[in-house]
């Protein structure tokens, strides 16, 4: 069933373009630079009334969710964040009657996600879901929604799934920011970048083989860590999860500006380090800390873009294509979901079906 393709994560991952290109069909508005997301079922001037998102997801949907928090606050300037699902309804949160609440779910059906949307709509709370499966348990309970139309997907480790649902926050973030501050202009420049992608994701997949012979070099790492900032971290979170869900290697995820704060002491010849750089406002500051690294023989590979300098670090590349830099966490994404698949394959596990985890977990 996976055609030409060793597995189901292979033929999802190279599935991303045309997933990004569906996602986003129909619903940008040139004309005015904006969203048109009818689903959500919030008129203007209800959501000009929104003071606060606040994203909900399990797993790498909450990862996702991050970098969604991130692209509201830039273009909507709205203050927002993510928080796992899962430990949501057990702190007895405050629900406000300005906050949008967004649920984020591949499946539809995570028992966590679907628990915490009950909980905000028992207390009249309003929650629209970011939500692959059509008619799922969440898409049914929530107030409105964006359907993803990223297809099935099998391999538990997601991919093209999460690729749209960034792309689903993006779309959020514009129709959020356009009845806001955000000028016609600057919801025009991130269309023509929305619009860049699918070719873009599709160049870095272009690329696997170079980024195949580096996951060569991670894979006999015991351990391994995956640092970024800002729109970065998210990045380096779910490159994390995804490096150790299906490689069993443990990968831990950690903010650059951290490293000098505590792990720094464990950075060794055995101890790679992915970092993720992007040419933005932090790309000095994010090299500093690779010498930091490279001081103590860490092994490096950096995601980065071209035209950043890394100066003496010895380093191995993978560049990413540019685009506007709010969209930057997407890009940077693939790579990382190459890197662990190529890991994962080289140490001969089962990429589709991981050990002790599932797809979708409906029990809690
Ligand atoms: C986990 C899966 O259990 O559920 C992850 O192993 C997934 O891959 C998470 O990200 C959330 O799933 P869903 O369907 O709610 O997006």
């Amino acid at each position: 069933e996976t055609g030409d393709h060793a597995s189901f994560m292979r033929k999802e991952m190279l599935e991303q373009p045309e997933a990004a290109q569906r996602v986003l069909r129909g619903r940008l508005d040139e004309r005015f630079g904006t969203a048109h997301l009818g689903g959500l079922n919030l008129d203007a001037r209800e959501t000009r009334a929104i003071k606060r998102v606040k994203i909900l997801g399990c797993g790498s949907a909450y990862y996702v969710g991050q970098m969604g928090a991130a692209l509201i606050e830039e273009l909507a300037r709205i203050p927002a964040d993510a928080e796992a699902a899962s430990e949501f309804r057990y702190r007895n949160p405050i629900i406000e009657p300005d906050t949008l609440y967004v649920a984020v779910s591949q499946s539809g059906e995570t028992i966590d996600t679907l628990l915490a949307v009950q909980e905000v709509r028992r207390k009249g709370g309003r929650v629209v879901g970011l939500v692959n499966v059509v008619g799922s348990a969440i898409a049914r309970e929530c107030d409105g929604g964006i359907y993803l139309h990223a297809g099935p997907e099998v391999a538990v480790a997601s991919t093209k799934a999460l690729t749209t649902m960034f792309l689903g926050f993006a779309l959020l973030a514009l129709q959020l920011g356009r009845v806001r501050d955000l000028s016609i202009a600057d919801g025009r420049r991130l269309i023509a970048g929305l619009e860049r992608l699918p070719a873009q994701i599709q160049e870095i997949l272009d690329r696997e083989d170079e980024i195949a012979e580096l996951a060569g070099r991670l894979a006999d790492a015991e351990s391994l860590f995956f640092v970024g900032r800002v729109r970065g971290f998210p990045v380096a979170r779910e490159g994390a999860q995804k490096f150790k869900e299906i490689s069993y290697r443990h990968a831990e995820a950690y903010q650059t500006s951290e490293l000098k704060h505590g792990p720094l002491a464990l950075i060794s010849p055995d101890v790679p380090t992915v970092a993720i750089v992007p040419a933005d406002e932090l790309a000095d500051r994010n090299v500093g800390a690779l010498h930091e690294i490279a001081a103590r023989r860490g092994p490096l590979v950096v995601v980065t873009h071209d035209g950043v300098d890394l100066g003496e670090v010895a380093a191995a590349r993978i560049v990413v294509p540019r685009n506007e830099r709010e969209l930057d966490p997407v890009l940077m994404t693939i790579p990382l979901q190459l890197l662990a698949y190529h890991a994962a394959l080289r140490l001969g596990h089962d990429i589709d079906k991981p050990r002790n985890l599932a797809k979708s977990v409906t029990v809690e």
